[in-house]
This record gives C-alpha cells, sequence and structure tokens, in this order.
C-alpha cells in the first residue's frame, strides 16, 4: 500500500516537471486509475445513495453479492488517469460512515494475457513504446471481464507483414494537423487539400473551443506513427495520410464534389465521418456534383481500379432516425460501416438499416471504453466516440489489405468485407442467414470486421467479373399498406444487364404522402431475404414524401436474382394527421447490381452445380501449423479450434473453412457447419423449411421453402432455374 501511494506520489511529480507520460508509465507501470470506487458503507442502500449524493457520485448499487460494498462513478474525474484522485474525493474518505474506499485500477494488459484465452494474440508479442498503446482495447482485446470478447485480427494482420505500406489514406473533415508528431512522419501533402481556404494546407483552424479536433482525431485512428514514444498506433501506421479540410465552412454540392475527387489517382482510400443531420426528421443526400464525384471515383480512381470511400452510418440512433434517409451511406459507391461496444451491445447512437455493410467496435454507454487517438494541439485523446470512430478504423483495414493485394477492385473490396466480417458476439434480435449463406443484420451489416481475414482473403483473391445493372420500372399506383411484386426473369435474359448473381440492391421510390414518418418500406428478395429499407421515424412530420429516393440493401448479397422481388409498404396513420388522407405509391424502380457469373467462381465453372458441391481443402501455410482458413491448433487435419467454422466429423477429420460449402449451414454457436436437409443446396437450418435453394433435379417451393421433386398447383417447373415459378 504504502509503496503505492509513492509510485503515485512521484507519478505526478514527474508529470509536473516534464509533462510527459511516458516517465509514469515507466515507473508506475500497474497504476492506471478509472474514474470508480468501490466503496463500504453500513446502513443499506439508502445510507449509500445519500453519501453518494453528498460527495458528487452516482451509486450503481451493490457490488455483486457483496453486502454493504457500492460501486461509486465519478463523472468529473480524469477517465484512465495515471494518478490517483486526490482533492475533494479525499472527503468521502473521512467521512465517518464511510468504512473504506479504494479507487478502481486498470490491470495491467501483460497479466491479463497469461490468465486469459490462449487464442487472443499476445498483445505485447509486438511491443510498441507509445503510451497509449496499453490502452487500445479494441486492438488487443484482452480484458479481465472479457468485454471486448471478439477481436479485430488487427495484431494478426500486422504479425503478417500488413502495416499500410504504400497506401494512401485521406480524411474528409475539419482539417488534419500535420504536424502533430504522432502524424507527421506518415503525413503526405499530395493526399492532402483545404476547400475551405483553396490552398493546399489543410491544417485546421483553431479556436477556444477546438470546435476542429474531429479530422486529426480520425487520422491518428488510421495512420499515428508506431513506436514513436507519443500517443497511439495507427491500424495502417505506415500508410500515408493525407487530410481535404472541407467541413469549417459552408458545405455546398461543389465543396463535396472537390472534395471527393481530389487525386484519385493518388489517394486509395477516403474515409468521411459525417453526413446530413441525424435528427430523425432529414432525408438528404449527395446533390448531382457530388454523386457524380463517386462515380467518377470509382470508375477512374486508382487508374480504375476505383476509389474507395468509407462512410459513418451516422449518429443519430436516439431521434429514431434511420441510415436509408442518408444517401451518402445509402450510396454503392460508399462502404457504411456501424459500430459496436466493447461489450457487443447496440450503442445508443446507432442507425439501423440495409445499407450498413460492416462494424467496428466503438463507445457505449459513459461506463464503457471508448477510443484512444490524436487530438488537436499535439495532444491523445482518450475521449474519441459514435461511428465517426468507425470509418477510419475501416479505412485502416482496407489500407492493410491494399497493402495485401493493391490490384483489388472498390467492389472486391465490399465482397471481401461481407465474406469476412463475423456476427461473433454482437447482440441484435434481427441475425439472419440470406441465401448466399451470408449472416447480415440491420444493425451491424455482415458483422465485425476481421483485418486478418481480409488480408489473408485478399492475397489470393481473384477479382470479381464485370459489375451488371438490371433495370425495372414498376408504373401501377398503388395504395400503402399493399405487397407490390416485380417478377424478374428479364434480368437473366437480355445479355446486356444480365444479373444472376446479387450485390447491392436499390429501390427508388415515388410516394406521395401525409406524413413520411408513417411508412415502413420493405423489400423482400425471390430467397425471402426481407430488408428493411425504412422504419417510421417519430419526427418526421414532412409531407413531401419521397421524391424517386433510393433506399440499398446490400443483405441480399450473393443471392440469384432470378424471381419475384416484392416491396412493401406500411402506412401506419399515427396521431398526428387525418387518417382518412392517405398516401400513394406512385412509381418504383429496382435495381439490382451483380454479376452473370458466380463472383468466386470465375473460370467458367458457374453452370456446374455438381463441382460447386466439392467440399474445399484448406490449403496450409509454409510452417505446416495452421490451416490456411484458420485452424487454431497444431492439426489441421483433426482441428478442434477452428477460427470461423469446422466441416467435418471428428472421425473422419476435421478441417477449417472461413465458409461453409454449398449443401451445409453455417452454425454460429458451434462454429461448425451442418448439413442442409436432404435435396438442399442452400440453407439456413437442418429441417426442410429452411432450404433457400434445391440441388440440381428438385424445385424450390416457394409456397413453404422446401425442395421436391414436383412443383405446387398453380407452378411450372422451370427446369433453368430448378425453381418453382408462379
Ligand atoms: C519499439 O521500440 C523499442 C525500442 O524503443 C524496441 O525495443 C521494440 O522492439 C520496438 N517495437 C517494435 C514492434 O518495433
Ligand atoms: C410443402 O408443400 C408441398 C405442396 O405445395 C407439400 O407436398 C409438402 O409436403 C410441403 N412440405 C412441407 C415440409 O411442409
Amino acid at each position: 500500500m504504502n509503496g503505492q501511494v509513492s509510485d503515485t506520489k512521484m507519478c505526478i511529480f514527474f508529470i509536473f516537471i516534464l509533462s510527459t507520460l511516458e516517465i509514469c508509465q515507466s515507473l508506475a507501470p500497474r497504476n492506471v486509475y478509472t474514474n470508480h470506487w468501490a466503496v463500504r458503507i453500513a446502513g443499506g442502500q439508502e445510507e449509500a445513495d445519500k453519501l453518494a449524493a453528498k460527495y458528487g457520485y452516482n451509486n450503481y448499487g451493490q457490488i455483486g453479492s457483496l453486502e454493504d460494498h457500492y460501486h461509486f462513478h465519478h463523472s468529473r474525474v480524469v477517465r484512465r488517469a495515471a494518478f490517483s484522485t486526490r482533492g475533494a474525493h479525499s472527503f468521502i474518505q473521512m467521512d465517518p460512515k464511510v468504512d473504506w474506499v479504494q479507487q478502481q485500477l486498470v490491470k495491467q494488459r501483460v497479466k491479463r494475457y497469461i490468465k486469459s484465452d490462449t487464442r487472443s494474440p499476445d498483445p505485447n508479442f509486438i511491443h510498441f513504446n507509445d503510451p497509449k498503446w496499453s490502452n487500445m482495447w479494441y486492438i488487443h482485446c484482452t480484458d479481465k471481464n472479457n468485454r471486448c470478447r471478439s477481436e479485430m485480427n488487427i495484431l494478426a494482420a500486422w504479425q503478417r507483414g500488413y502495416t499500410g505500406k504504400n497506401v494512401v489514406v485521406t480524411i474528409l473533415d475539419d482539417g488534419i494537423e500535420r504536424n502533430h508528431p504522432d502524424l507527421a512522419q506518415n503525413y503526405d501533402q499530395l493526399a492532402s487539400y483545404d476547400v475551405n481556404g483553396n490552398d493546399h494546407d489543410p491544417t485546421p483552424r483553431y479556436d477556444s473551443s477546438n470546435e476542429n479536433k474531429h479530422g486529426t482525431r480520425c487520422a491518428g485512428e488510421v495512420a499515428a506513427v508506431a513506436n514513436n514514444s507519443h500517443c497511439i498506433v495507427g491500424i495502417a501506421y505506415n500508410a500515408r495520410i493525407g487530410g481535404i479540410r472541407m467541413l469549417d465552412g459552408d458545405v455546398t454540392d461543389v465543396v463535396e464534389a472537390k472534395s471527393l475527387g481530389v487525386r484519385p489517382d493518388y489517394i486509395d482510400i477516403y474515409s468521411a465521418s459525417w453526413g446530413p443531420d441525424d435528427d430523425g426528421k432529414t432525408v438528404d443526400g449527395p446533390g448531382p456534383l457530388a454523386k457524380q464525384a463517386f462515380e467518377m471515383g470509382i470508375k477512374k480512381g486508382r487508374k480504375g481500379l476505383g476509389s474507395i470511400f468509407v462512410w459513418a452510418s451516422g449518429n443519430g440512433g436516439r431521434q429514431g432516425d434511420h441510415c436509408s434517409c442518408d444517401g451518402y451511406t445509402n450510396s454503392i459507391y460508399t462502404i457504411s460501416i456501424s459500430s459496436t461496444t466493447e461489450n457487443g451491445n447496440k450503442p445508443w447512437y446507432l442507425e439501423v438499416c440495409s445499407s450498413t455493410l460492416a462494424t467496428t467496435y466503438s463507445s457505449g454507454e459513459f461506463y464503457d471504453r471508448k477510443i484512444v487517438t490524436t487530438d488537436l494541439r499535439q495532444r491523445c485523446t482518450d475521449g474519441h466516440t459514435g461511428t465517426s470512430v468507425s470509418a477510419p478504423m475501416v479505412a485502416g483495414v482496407i489500407a492493410l489489405t491494399l497493402e495485401a493485394n493493391p490490384l483489388v477492385s472498390w467492389r472486391d473490396i465490399q465482397h471481401l468485407l461481407v465474406k469476412t466480417s463475423r456476427p461473433v458476439h454482437l447482440k441484435a434480435n434481427d441475425w439472419k442467414t440470406n441465401a448466399a449463406g451470408h449472416r447480415v443484420s440491420h444493425l451491424y451489416g455482415f458483422g465485425l470486421v476481421d483485418a486478418e481475414g481480409m488480408v489473408v482473403e485478399a492475397k489470393k483473391w481473384r477479382s470479381v467479373p464485370t459489375q451488371h445493372t438490371c433495370t425495372r420500372i414498376s408504373w401501377e399506383t398503388v395504395r400503402p399498406h399493399y405487397h407490390n411484386a416485380v417478377y424478374i426473369p428479364w434480368c437473366t435474359e437480355q445479355a446486356e444487364q444480365h444479373v444472376s448473381y446479387v450485390e447491392h440492391v436499390v429501390v427508388k421510390v415515388l410516394v406521395v404522402h401525409p406524413r413520411r414518418g408513417d411508412l415502413e418500406v420493405s423489400l423482400i428478395s425471390p430467397s425471402g431475404t426481407r430488408s428493411q429499407l425504412l422504419a417510421k421515424r417519430l419526427f418526421d412530420n414532412s409531407n413531401e414524401g419521397f421524391r424517386n429516393w433510393e433506399f440499398m440493401t446490400v443483405h441480399c448479397w450473393g443471392e440469384r436474382a432470378e424471381g419475384q422481388w416484392i416491396l412493401e409498404i406500411i402506412d401506419n396513420p399515427s396521431s398526428l394527421r387525418n387518417p382518412e388522407v392517405l398516401g400513394k405509391l406512385k412509381e418504383w424502380t429496382l435495381v439490382l447490381y451483380g454479376t452473370s457469373g458466380h463472383p468466386y467462381q470465375s473460370h467458367g465453372t458457374q453452370h456446374s452445380r455438381s463441382r460447386m458441391l466439392k467440399i474445399p481443402t484448406p490449403s496450409r501455410d509454409p510452417n505446416g501449423e495452421c490451416g490456411d482458413q484458420g485452424c487454431d491448433g497444431p492439426d489441421p487435419d483433426h482441428c478442434l479450434n477452428c477460427i470461423h467454422y469446422s466441416l467435418g466429423s471428428l472421425k473422419t477429420g476435421r478441417t477449417c473453412v472461413s465458409h461453409c460449402p454449398l449443401g451445409f449451414y453455417d452454425n454460429l454457436e458451434a462454429r461448425r457447419c451442418r448439413r442442409c436437409h436432404k435435396g438442399c443446396e442452400r440453407c439456413v437450418g437442418r429441417t426442410p423449411t429452411e432450404c433457400r435453394s434445391c440441388r440440381r433435379g428438385l424445385y424450390f417451393n416457394p409456397l413453404n421453402t422446401t425442395c421436391s421433386e414436383t412443383c405446387p398447383a398453380g407452378y411450372f417447373a422451370d427446369d433453368s432455374k430448378s425453381s418453382g415459378v408462379a
């Protein structure tokens, strides 16, 4: 106890004299204090509440089953300080009613690792001297409470040698502090521009409130220099980083278009953590110039491979906002990223929608940890929050991916994210498996990003075939509360627009309506996957309806295109309007984006179902230790612990696969591929009605989603699709 106190004193002393945290940490590595206290008070909850209020704490209640022990929290204390809090807070210690009090310390990670799950990479395998390294929980993910249970596998990607070398990222924001000691070395003048000031210096404008700190915070997450004894380590710590200063002034279509189009042949990745108001009533997106800038970027950027635009999905959760009303996140050209808390809970700010592709860790409730990163005025902060955190994290992960394979296209990157992101412990009540076998949710897209999965897949990736587009317009005028179906055999027949396998699906609607917030819109794919394109919005009183607004879903990714696509619009008249006045759907357009052949079978085997049924054999890495598909154990042929899924039985030998083959579905809990019901090619479970497509010779019955040799009454057999058709 005495030793601890003197360490603490020393620590304060050195901070004062030298203002460096490193010395502090090296002298007292175990003392990282939080703003949480344990307090022992006799006399029950009421007495504890009184004392908490008296000294300015919140009482979180009894600590587990320990009688008379309470968890107190003080919001005005610096979180995760390297010193114990003295002053006013020590008065509680002197209160005669308080038996005992202890400020809570963060346990050192090295020690926790030893006790923790051996599957987590050792955070000290790579040791960085950056003082905030130990606070970067979302990277090393070891914790005594195991709150951050699943890895984004960033350490593992680094261990494979990928750190972002030769990849150029820029941050579209309020500027970046280019001489920040943790950014200067990676700062790239050619990836920077000041659109607001119309010059080449993106340095933020300084004011007393540090209003323009956002861009600098995002930049550090991507490419803060590693092992320079300063602040943090960026996810792509050897990438080049620039900044486009464009938010500190009037933002216009011109400003946006300029910003999105800065040096598309030089800049690989554009990260944007901004968008229209997340107030739950705005419907807004890119103007005509910005739309063109996106299209130019994906067509011409990166010498034709396509610029990568990463977007934060929005922070309007508390306002009941829905990210489908944000035209930037809704665009097929942007990679829209959501956030989850360290516990895998839905953060209060999260916006739900079907265009979100993947997720990273970020902040949550006040007691959840936030993100540490570079801050304005050469500082470092541990208070970076919201989905703003998530876009730059993914920009960093994509930088690692582009280093692994610089030839992947903008669509390849989206395919890679779909393939490798995982639901793991992220909690949502809407996880579903689509007909292509991908687990997907409106909160998290395809799940938590997996940096190692990205670099491993990218390394052996073959570019997906050309993108095709199929557009179908329906002019029928219908009242809401109506299922309107479009049957699409058409897309697969016209050679020009042949789409068999779906990527993005866009639904453009023209709706007149007295109160837009009352509408719910869903799209149901031929395989039965339901995407919610819009949920009710409490604050949206607009009578403007939707004027050719484009909703987008990625939930049908990999599914077959042909069949019946159903648009469902439900009108729930709120008390705020005259229920007699109804809306109308005047027109809607379905646009399917995708490929004519199977995206991952670019060698002419896409029509051969029997070949697709072959169970892939995992390749080995040169050391012979690990299945390439991720066995975490010594014997990949009898692997007990696969990173993704295991296939086969213990008796016949298990192999590890990153995705279950046709004829199998992934059982997430057991991390195993299990066999579909007899005759099913794709399924979401074992029972006959959980089929989503059938093996050759059988027909898919859309009425009860089973496979059989004959079609039900009212349907004829369409042999080209092995599916019953109405
Ligand atoms: C960081 O620098 C220290 C010396 O300050 C060195 O011992 C360590 O190996 C370096 N870490 C990495 C990952 O390069
Ligand atoms: C599905 O429906 C068909 C007729 O449409 C019927 O013959 C078959 O038994 C049904 N299967 C199941 C599992 O309900």
